[in-house]
């Protein structure tokens, strides 16, 4: 018999060398205990690309794909949270999503999130995991490079990431008219900004019209492989995460599922936000033949409690990327 995890014979190629074991199980308790939270999200023997960074996004959402109730709500609060008899078990997903920042030599988060989420910043909270970051794992800064992607550049500076003095690096991707306002912005805040703030301009190299001026997601990767970042935590919404598929440039998908139905619409009658958009501002998302749709192999699945159940996926991108996609 064969252990969990290992190759059979009919099993396509593993692209970068990711292998999570135990393939199937459950976490003991919701502060998953550091070797089980290791274990799950481990990177051993992963092998970053030359070009552009190893990635993976992670989400939690409803049954239905929903990312966040909205509601004036400051946090994405699908984890469960306010339902008593299955919230202890949303810390388990906190517990996670910092072990994966913990191993990130950077996590990206987008404008929209800075507005919907004051408290908004991918900052490892769990003093176990820090010292797993900076001992085990060799990272040299106790917290990940902390990049936002905005065209508009249009975003409040007060949240953590910018404000709390354990960040020590941020990068704003953003396009060119939106730079003088947001130097301005940034310079008027800089007594608040504890960070050292670098501006990153990687324009659009195919501006169609009518088409809003957005940032190249393959440049700004490649340019922060260059910097040194070798794995990339994408903690963005649905529609930034669709675009990087597109584009070829997510290793993996990591999705935390909890059991509730959320419904389209908030309590204003705004449209909440979903895990897999089917339009956006920024990107006309790809569809796909059954004969190139990106594959998602499941690597690892755990359960949380009766409600929360964590996959861990690695994509095989089938259609070869050109420089227009999305
Ligand atoms: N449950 C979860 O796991 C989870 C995780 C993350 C976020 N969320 C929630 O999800 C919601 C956000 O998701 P979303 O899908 O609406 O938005 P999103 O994907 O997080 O962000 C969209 C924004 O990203 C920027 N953007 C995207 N592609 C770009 C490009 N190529 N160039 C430049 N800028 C680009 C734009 O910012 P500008 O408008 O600033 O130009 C755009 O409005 C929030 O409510 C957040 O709280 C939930």
């Amino acid at each position: 018999m064969l252990e969990p995890g290992a190759a059979r014979d009919e099993d396509p190629p593993r692209r970068r060398g990711l292998v999570v074991r135990p393939r199937l199980g459950e976490f003991s308790e919701p502060h998953v205990p550091l070797d089980e939270a290791a274990a799950f999200y481990s990177l051993a023997g992963v092998q970053p690309p030359d070009d552009r960074p190893y990635a993976w996004s992670n989400s939690v959402c409803t049954v239905d794909g929903v990312l966040h109730f909205g509601d004036g709500h400051h946090v994405s609060d699908v984890a469960l949270r306010s339902v008593p008899h299955a919230s202890r078990w949303s810390a388990a997903d906190w517990r996670m999503l910092n072990t994966g920042w913990a191993h990130a030599d950077a996590v990206l988060v987008t404008g929209e999130i800075l507005r919907k989420e004051p408290d908004a910043g991918c900052i490892v909270r769990f003093d176990d995991l820090v010292a797993l970051r900076t001992s085990l794992l060799g990272r040299a800064a106790p917290q990940p490079v902390q990049v936002v992607v905005s065209a508009s550049g249009d975003f409040p500076l007060s949240a953590p990431l910018f404000t709390d003095p354990a960040v020590s690096e941020v990068w704003i991707a953003t396009t060119p008219d939106a730079v003088p306002a947001l130097a301005a912005r940034l310079a008027a805040a800089k007594d608040a900004i504890h960070a050292s703030v670098t501006l990153v301009v990687d324009p659009d190299p195919d501006p169609r019209s009518g088409r809003p001026a957005r940032v190249d997601l393959r440049a700004l990767f490649a340019r922060l492989r260059k910097a040194g970042i070798a794995f990339l935590d994408v903690s963005a919404g649905g529609s930034l995460i669709r675009h990087c598929i597109d584009c070829g440039l997510l290793d993996e998908m990591r999705w935390t599922m909890a059991g509730q139905l959320a419904g389209p619409l908030d309590q204003s009658g705004v449209p909440r936000p979903a895990m897999f958009p089917t339009s956006g501002t920024f990107a006309k998302y790809e569809s796909y033949t059954p004969h190139e749709t990106p594959l998602l192999a499941i690597r690892g699945v755990r359960a949380a409690g009766d409600h929360l159940i964590m996959f861990r996926g690695e994509w095989e991108h089938r259609r070869p990327r050109g420089p227009t996609a999305a």
